[in-house]
């Protein structure tokens, strides 16, 4: 493993497993009362620049959990919305913490904590990638699917930050993936670049849901207008008219397919309440697996 966690981009499949498997660890761990305090006395900082309910609840209880501390720095409140550098801010903390999670807008801003930070950094989303919540998608996948390898991916949506880390994620680890996106909401190049290098399974970008629903033994799909897009949200309804997850795309995939969501949900928009509903047990252990996942990614770059 690397010193941070930026993005899948900079993962191997291994690496992803291993991850995995730790998270299966602690999710045992913390189920059957055993203690894995192996983070005691250390502390993690959340910068957080963009709103945040799952992120900020799991690294916090994810600390406690191992026997250490997080402190929550909103963007505003910290000298960080004053303008005061990144590179500062990184020599700073680093000199009182043991780790850094970040949410922001660019994903350079987290690239330039890590370079500076001499302790680990964690994003935790940036608009380019949305690292940590796969990696819980991809655990809840594989409690309820016993494997990855083989399984096809399809996402319904943007080519957002859960798109990108999906692509990446999925094809990592051995799924084929499936994006259906309208014109002009494309995954980043770079990650339609990655996707092109891989040659032990598929990946497709297509324009309709159906195509990319078909077979499919696991649907993902996420808001239409991310965080700080809020003002487009007239503009991108339209462009994503007919993205639904609903009853009859269901239908076109296969028996026993899983839905996930990284939540928040807009009902009626990108998934309809009904599969939301239908899926809700799956959806719900996605959100709770942040906890598990992030707690292994914090063991795995913070222990001694
Ligand atoms: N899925 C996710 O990252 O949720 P929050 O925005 O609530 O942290
Ligand atoms: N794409 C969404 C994910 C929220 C967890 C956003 O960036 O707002």
């Amino acid at each position: 493993m690397k010193k941070d966690l930026l993005k899948l981009l900079d993962l191997t499949g291994e690496d992803i497993h291993e991850i995995l498997d730790t998270a299966d660890q602690m999710k045992f761990s913390q189920k059957h009362g055993i203690a894995h305090d192996h983070l005691k006395g250390k502390t993690l900082a959340m910068i957080f620049e963009k709103n945040s309910t799952r992120t900020r609840v799991s690294f916090e209880v994810g600390m406690y959990q191992l026997g250490g501390h997080a402190l929550f720095l909103s963007g505003k409140e910290s000298q960080i919305g004053r303008g005061e550098p990144v590179e500062d801010t990184a020599r700073v903390l680093a000199r009182y913490c043991d780790g850094i999670m970040i949410r922001t807008f660019a994903q350079a801003e987290v690239e330039e904590l890590a370079q500076k930070a001499s302790i680990p950094v964690i994003n935790g989303l940036t608009d380019f990638a949305h690292p940590c919540q796969v990696l819980a998608d991809l655990m809840t996948i594989r409690e309820q699917m016993t494997r990855l390898e083989g399984l096809k991916l399809a996402f319904i949506g943007d080519g957002n930050n859960m798109a990108n880390s999906l692509i990446v994620g999925g094809l990592k680890c051995g799924m084929d993936v499936s994006a259906a996106c309208p014109e002009g909401y494309d995954p980043d190049p770079v990650v339609l670049d990655f996707a092109k290098t891989v040659t032990d399974c598929k990946f497709e970008l297509v324009r309709t849901p159906a195509e990319a629903a078909r077979d499919a033994d696991v649907i993902i799909t996420d808001v239409w207008a991310s965080m700080g897009q809020e003002e487009e949200r007239a503009v991108r309804a339209k462009a994503f008219a007919g993205y639904c997850v609903d009853e009859e795309l269901m239908k076109l995939t296969h028996p026993g397919c899983m839905v996930q969501h990284c939540l928040p949900a807009h009902k009626g928009e990108e998934i309809s309440a009904g599969v939301f509903e239908a899926h809700a047990d799956e959806i719900f252990e996605e959100a709770e697996n942040r906890l598990h996942a992030q707690k292994a990614v914090l063991y795995l770059l913070m222990k001694d």
